[in-house]
């Protein structure tokens, strides 16, 4: 991109910020679930917790920072993962003080929670959400919703039954970079929005990491179509606002897995260290070897993987063409073994054009700021930057800030509950259906949800 003309001034930056900021200021009505469900039992006003699934997400973004920054809202009352060494270091790292189970179900009826966090490998979600919900809490799961359709009716059919309610965790519509363009999309700047070109680049590093672990079968994280697509696909459904209604995708797996040169079982094990360019010396990260490593004894998990395993069998390049309910048409990929971390969108319009990139890793200048074009038909362009924020682009804690602290609005529409949690997953769902039978897969043949021409936000 070329620098002229958008050299960043203090007044120009604090304006764009204070904009952000000034959009998702607090407001004491509002509460983290619709029809007030999630009112505090306790005295003392908190919100009583528990989680299942003490790993890197449990630990980190649900567990240690929610004691120590939301503690006046926030009570845990159980921790649960089926990895008795991952739920003892896991419990230390969240440091709750609470009492732990490696039985789920024990947990439930022992700490009755009002809320349910579930942070587990993304094949097992259906199964807590919809066990949590009967047994009396409502739920904020982390995405992927779930791995195949069958999953996903699961958890729309438990919420239906029990009355409680499933929140999805898509942190990554709070960043101010992608709110900023749901404003700009909404202002009516560029006119309606007719098409987009979004392209996502995995880097040999996080991208790799991704064929490391469980998230490398299928049947595990539903692929990179549904475990990493499906926060793209919340975007692109929020930005657009309407549902998507039909898929066609192309894929392969031509780099990782049974593709590359030699392989070993895991990377602490293996004889070819020295030509490897994949090789991840876990070892080197404290809180890599207290939670995998020293706890492999008890279920045989090696979070060092290969990456050029034989049984690695998702896609490592994908394509795909969605169709929307109000006509837009998206052309889509994800690459994951790029030179750089990253991606770039386009929104094309009847008045003009919006384009954004975010360059996460190995970036070409040292800018501290994200920036988004916006160009005019018959014109001006117009350049918007943005401070870069930590944590999935200051996305992780926005969405914290709203889900844990009471009277938090939502005027930008980012809370997300099962239609959303279900319609991202159902486009990657579709996408894996289209390359096995060769056509289009029609969203709305998949589960109970009919796709709408204009999205139906959630409420809180
Ligand atoms: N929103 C985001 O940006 C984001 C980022 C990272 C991870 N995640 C999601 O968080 C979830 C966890 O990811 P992670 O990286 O922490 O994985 P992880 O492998 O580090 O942790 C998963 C934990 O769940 C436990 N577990 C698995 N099955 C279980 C069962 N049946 N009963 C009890 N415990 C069980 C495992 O032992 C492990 O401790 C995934 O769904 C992932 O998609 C989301």
């Amino acid at each position: 991109m070329k620098k002229e003309n958008r050299t960043m001034s203090r007044r120009n930056f604090l304006a764009v910020s204070g904009t952000i900021a000034g959009s998702t200021v607090i407001n004491p009505k509002s509460q983290i679930f619709a029809g007030n469900v999630a009112t505090p039992k306790q005295s003392s006003g908190k919100i009583k917790v528990a989680l299942v699934g003490t790993g890197n997400r449990g630990a980190g973004m649900w567990g240690g920072s929610v004691v120590k920054e939301y503690f006046d809202y926030v009570d845990y009352v159980g921790l649960c993962d089926h990895n008795p060494g991952r739920l003892e270091v896991g419990s230390q790292m969240i440091g709750a003080n609470c009492p732990t189970f490696t039985d789920f179900e024990q947990m439930m009826r022992e700490t009755k929670p009002d809320v349910l966090i579930i942070t587990t490998d993304d094949d097992t979600h259906d199964y807590f959400a919809e066990k949590g919900m009967e047994m009396g809490a409502n739920i904020i799961c982390e995405k992927p919703m779930a791995i195949d359709e069958r999953k996903i009716q699961t958890i729309i059919d438990a919420e239906k039954r029990t009355g409680k309610e499933c929140r999805v965790t898509f942190n990554y519509r709070y960043s101010p970079h992608r709110a900023k363009i749901w404003e700009l999309l909404r202002s009516g700047e560029i006119g309606n929005i007719t098409s987009v070109d979004f392209h996502w680049y995995l880097d040999t590093s996080h991208g790799a990491d991704y064929f490391r672990r469980w998230h490398r079968l299928v049947e595990k994280g539903g692929s990179l179509w549904v475990h990493k697509a499906s926060h793209h696909f919340d975007l692109l459904n929020w930005w657009i606002e309407s549902d998507p209604k039909s898929v066609y995708a192309l894929g392969n797996l031509e780099f990782y897995g049974k593709n590359g040169p030699f392989r070993g079982v895991n990377c602490r094990n293996c004889s070819h260290t020295k030509e490897c360019n994949f090789y991840f010396d876990i070892m080197r990260n404290e809180r890599n070897k207290r939670l995998y490593v020293d706890n492999e004894k008890y279920d045989g998990y090696h979070r060092d993987g290969c990456v050029f395993r034989n049984d690695v069998n998702i896609y490592d390049k994908m394509a795909a063409t969605i169709k929307y309910m109000n006509g837009v048409q998206v052309s889509y990929s994800l690459t994951t073994y790029s030179p750089y971390e990253g991606y770039r969108i386009a929104f094309n319009g009847t008045k003009g054009r919006i384009d954004a990139w975010i360059q996460e890793s190995n970036p070409t200048t040292d800018a501290n700021y994200d920036e988004i074009i916006v160009y005019k038909n018959f014109g001006r362009r117009q350049y918007i930057q943005l401070p870069q924020g930590s944590g999935h682009g200051g996305g992780d804690k926005l969405l914290k800030d709203q889900i844990f602290i009471p009277g938090t609005t939502d005027d930008l529409k980012q809370a997300a509950g099962v239609r959303d949690g279900a319609l991202a997953c159902l486009v990657g769902i579709a996408a894996r259906k289209s390359i096995n039978s060769k056509e289009t897969v029609f969203i709305k043949d998949l589960t109970t949800i009919k796709p709408q021409e204009k999205k139906e936000y959630r409420k809180i």
